[in-house]
């Protein structure tokens, strides 16, 4: 191994949280409405606001990936609008690494939300996101973001370089066991997803490998 592949130079990346994203990201994505189909309960109300505004940003990540050793860190920041379809918080299409025994941190830069996560055995549990706290996603939780404020919700992130992204496994499922919603004040609640499916032993196992 030379030296050079190992030996990087320090860095400092500034997290431009107004605009809800990485100074100097190497990478950025983002999802419009359009992208979206299929996330959320109310399908109707989804076709109704997709025909007046397909185009509508929803949310877009930044990030910086300086390797793709295993030791090494991916980081990153991610900028959510506020809205709802229907009565379903804006979210984050969700995933389990496809490393499913990676870990990730959140930190809440602006805005309120909640990291919903559920286990392979189909319990929820939900963090809530403010800024300056972090949120723990441990190894092996299916996690998506959701913003329930009604400013834009900004989280800078970090987790393993090689933990990849499994999508798939919510769409399998048939969405996440539990949605999140207005309750019908200022906050949100969880509703049940009636179409969820649980998963079977053997899914669970392949993915605990
Ligand atoms: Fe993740």
């Amino acid at each position: 191994m030379e030296i050079g592949m190992k030996f990087r130079e320090p860095a400092s990346f500034a997290v431009a949280v107004a605009d809800g994203r990485l100074a100097g990201a190497s990478g950025r994505y983002e999802k419009r409405l359009r992208d979206l189909d299929g996330l959320y309960g109310d399908a109707l109300a989804f076709d109704t606001v997709l025909q007046r505004d397909a185009d509508k940003l929803v949310y877009e990540v930044s990030d910086f990936r300086p390797s793709e050793s295993g030791g090494d860190l991916i980081f990153g920041v991610t900028r959510m609008e506020p809205g709802r379809i229907g009565q379903e918080f804006f979210l984050t299409r969700g995933h389990i690494h496809a490393r499913a025994d990676r870990p990730e941190i959140y930190y809440g830069e602006s805005g309120r939300g909640v990291m919903l996560m559920e286990s392979l055995a189909g319990e929820t549990r939900t963090i809530e996101i403010v800024p300056r706290s972090i949120c723990y996603v441990p190894p092996y939780w299916i996690h998506r973001s959701v913003n329930v404020g009604e400013e834009p919700l900004v989280m800078t992130f970090c987790y393993p370089s090689d933990a990849g992204q499994d999508y798939e496994i919510i769409a399998r499922s048939g969405g996440m066991r539990h949605r999140v919603v207005s309750d019908g004040a200022a906050g949100w609640t969880l509703a049940e997803n009636g179409a969820y499916k649980p998963r079977g032993a053997d899914e669970i196992a392949a993915i605990m490998g």
